[in-house]
């Protein structure tokens, strides 16, 4: 048995997991900078980095204690290089190769994405070949899982993430950020046939586009100016067009691909009615992580880095780099 560290500073969570070789989280302790960034509606990158480097040591240490673990029991230090903010994944980066270096222990970068996807594998098991939606703030991307080595990009969004689509929405109804997490509580109360916002149906099969559903939104608002009396049912009714095109293209995928499992990653992952409708459809096939694991957290850092542990072998190279986007474009040949 070892053990290895998970460390997660792409954007406005700090996160450190300890996670053994069998996969348990042993801890996985966050600060969430979300009150910091609330009164700018956003995350201001540099603001983010000022606090990442004030809370990365106070976060290793206490997932280090609650794990009841030192430095020294540490195998692997696993950190998310990339995609994300550079300023903020610099701080993670250089703190992990610091202590990878006095520790003498190997330092291995981890795609975020990739870190999202592993965050199904950690409570679950999955068979292959499956799908796996990843939908965060910055990202709406479908996969093709052929084994825990193998993941291939189907297809992502044309225009704005689902999350930006929340986040953006929430913005125009004059609600707090995140928006995913305020216009699903307020939809609760409301009816979503109340309205209905379309979502460009695109020729690509996968492909996701979510701008012009934010733009149909901000119309709607202009044009009825007693909005706000009905804010549950347009919340509710805008929330059911984003969470209908996701499943729509991961129905799609899911069967083109004769999918065992559908998975589903990312912020967006935590919301109630996309979980609803993802088990009537799916049923026992549809694998959603636990909430902590869905926003960015340092224990599916950790799960990708055992996983490549365990399928490529532990060779690093300790001069890795940090990066803010991917350029990888699809790779399936979908004729
Ligand atoms: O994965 P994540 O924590 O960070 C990124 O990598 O972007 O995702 C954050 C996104 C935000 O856009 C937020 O609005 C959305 O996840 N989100 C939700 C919910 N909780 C968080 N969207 C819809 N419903 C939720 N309950
Ligand atoms: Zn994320």
């Amino acid at each position: 048995m070892y053990y290895v560290m998970g460390i997660e500073t792409s954007c406005d969570e700090t996160s450190v997991s300890i996670m053994s070789s069998n996969s348990e989280v042993l801890s996985n302790s966050t600060f969430s900078q979300i009150d910091i960034h609330k009164k700018y509606g956003g995350v201001v990158p540099e603001i983010a980095s000022k606090n990442h480097l004030e809370k990365i040591l106070p976060v290793i240490d206490s997932s280090l204690t609650a794990a009841k673990k030192s430095i020294k029991d540490i195998a692997y230090i696993c950190v998310t290089n990339g995609p994300g903010l550079i300023n903020c994944l610099m701080i993670g980066v250089a703190t992990g190769k610091s202590i990878g270096l006095i520790g003498n222990i190997p330092v291995m970068p981890i795609n975020h994405l990739e870190g999202h996807i592993a965050s199904c594998f950690i409570e679950n098991k999955i068979d292959f070949p499956s799908i796996c939606l990843v939908a965060s703030g910055g990202h709406t991307n479908l996969y093709l899982l052929e084994s825990e080595s193998n993941f291939k990009l189907i297809s992502s969004t044309r225009d704005d993430a689902a999350g930006e689509a929340f986040d953006k929405g929430a913005k125009i109804l004059g609600l707090g950020y995140p928006g995913g997490i305020e216009i699903d509580r307020l939809s609760k109360d409301g009816s979503n046939s109340f309205h209905s916002f379309p979502i460009a149906d695109l020729e690509s099969d996968f492909d996701f586009s979510f701008s012009g559903v934010k733009t149909s939104l901000k119309y709607y608002i202009d044009k009825n100016k007693n909005w706000k009396k009905n804010i549950n049912s347009i919340s509710s009714s805008y929330q059911e067009a984003i969470i209908k095109s996701l499943l729509e293209k991961t129905e799609k995928a899911a069967m083109r691909f004769k999918s065992k499992n559908v998975l589903f990653a990312g912020g967006v992952a935590c919301n109630s009615r996309l979980r609803e409708r993802a088990k009537e459809i799916f049923k026992a096939r549809a694998i959603f992580p636990s909430n902590q694991f869905c926003t960015d957290n340092g224990a599916m850092i950790a799960m990708r880095g055992l996983q490549k542990i365990k399928n490529e072998g532990s060779k690093f190279d300790n001069s890795f780099p940090v990066f803010s986007s991917t350029k990888v474009k699809p790779n399936l040949d979908l004729d």
